[in-house]
């Protein structure tokens, strides 16, 4: 089918018309794709087409066929670290696929790509679980039927953590602060105080290079410091997100040993999202990770009790998260495909 019918146009904030039909065209895909998953919340939605942190660059467009939007894509390209890369999110709305509109975007974006010197596009794409619910498997399809190749893949857990025993929470953490004498817990909401911030950026720092990640896929080290912790925080608040923090700190030195965070974003009373977790290498084996997951539960828990299920992605090899997870309730739920494709 021919795609000249189809045009692209970028998403204007103020024309409603286009971002309502983005919203509906998003919601449609999670319901049809991802049957039971939370639907992209439309309060939250509308602020990330205001705000993002200045690390990145975005732009987001919508794909029309006779006025109606029928897809969208945004990408967000790193601008102090990983300037070759273009991260992807593509959709077309389920009652219009296979009739090109997936290939015009992913064209679109290839083009632009090309023009703004990025030359690796990286994009996400569900797989099913041999005993898990059965997901939609179009974005693999695609992916492969485009030329992109999968270069690492991560498992999708959800915890309920309504299902949890509190007592066993209480037991494995007790067990845990045993075998962690010399460190302490600092907690924060949003803003991680002043006293650490360094030693925070400097975890975030290590996400990039720490937890294992496939040989092809081409992300690189990054660099943080206080000014771009700061700059992050403020864009969540402004997009009305709250964000539980936990962090261990080696008394003696003073070091950050470890940190996690779960985020909330507005218009969802049920979801949260489990971010980074890190222990530094010199750290490892007190049981620090352990410790900082359930303490942030608690956190969370303590503000935000209706909060039902939290969400983390694991690389299926990182065998130590995944039997802390496992241990605190989180079962696997999908497996996440990165797909990527080098141009040229
Ligand atoms: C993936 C997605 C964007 C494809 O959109 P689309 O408009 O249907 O894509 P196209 O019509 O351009 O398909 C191009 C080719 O991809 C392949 N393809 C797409 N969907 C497929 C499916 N469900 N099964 C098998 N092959 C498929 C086919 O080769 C197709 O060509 P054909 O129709 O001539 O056989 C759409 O299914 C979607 O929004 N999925 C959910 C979001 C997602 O997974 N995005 C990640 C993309 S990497």
């Amino acid at each position: 089918m021919s795609n000249s019918d189809i045009d692209i146009v970028p998403i204007d904030p103020l024309d409603r018309e286009l971002v309502d039909g983005w919203i509906r065209t998003q919601r449609a895909v999670v319901e049809h794709d991802l049957p039971g998953e939370p639907l992209p919340s439309p309060a939250f939605q509308r602020l990330r087409l205001l705000l993002w942190p200045d690390a990145l660059d975005v732009e987001r467009y919508v794909a029309r066929r006779d006025g109606t939007v029928v897809g969208a894509l945004q990408y967000s390209m790193p601008n102090q670290d990983n300037q070759h890369l273009l991260e992807l999110e593509l959709e077309v709305h389920p009652e219009h696929r296979r009739q090109g509109v997936g290939t015009a975007l992913l064209e679109f974006t290839e083009r632009r790509a090309a023009e703004l010197g990025r030359d690796t596009i990286l994009a996400f794409a569900v797989d099913s679980l041999e005993d898990g619910p059965r997901f939609d498997h179009s974005g693999q399809e695609f992916a492969k039927a485009r030329g992109y190749k999968t270069v690492d893949q991560e498992i999708h857990r959800r915890n309920d953590i309504t299902l949890v025993g509190d007592d066993e929470l209480a037991r494995l953490y007790a067990d845990a602060w045993a075998k962690a004498a010399g460190y302490e817990l600092v907690q924060w909401i949003d803003d991680c105080p002043e006293e650490i911030v360094d030693g925070y950026a400097a975890l975030c720092e290590r996400m990039y290079t720490d937890p294992p990640q496939g040989e092809e896929l081409d992300i690189r080290p990054a660099e943080y410091d206080a000014a771009r912790i700061r700059n992050t925080e403020w864009t969540r608040k402004e997009r009305a997100e709250t964000r539980f923090c936990s962090a261990v700190v080696h008394v003696e030195s003073g070091e950050v040993a470890g940190m996690t965070d779960l985020g909330l974003i507005p218009g969802e009373e049920l979801h949260a999202y489990q971010g980074d977790t890190i222990v530094e290498e010199k750290h490892r084996g007190h049981r620090l990770g352990i410790i900082l997951k359930i303490a942030n539960q608690r956190l969370m828990r303590r503000y935000r009790p209706e909060i039902r299920y939290v969400h983390t992605w694991n690389a299926e090899v990182n065998d130590h998260m995944i039997l802390i997870n496992e241990a605190m309730g989180y079962r696997p739920l999908c497996r996440d495909l990165d797909v990527q494709k080098k141009l040229a």
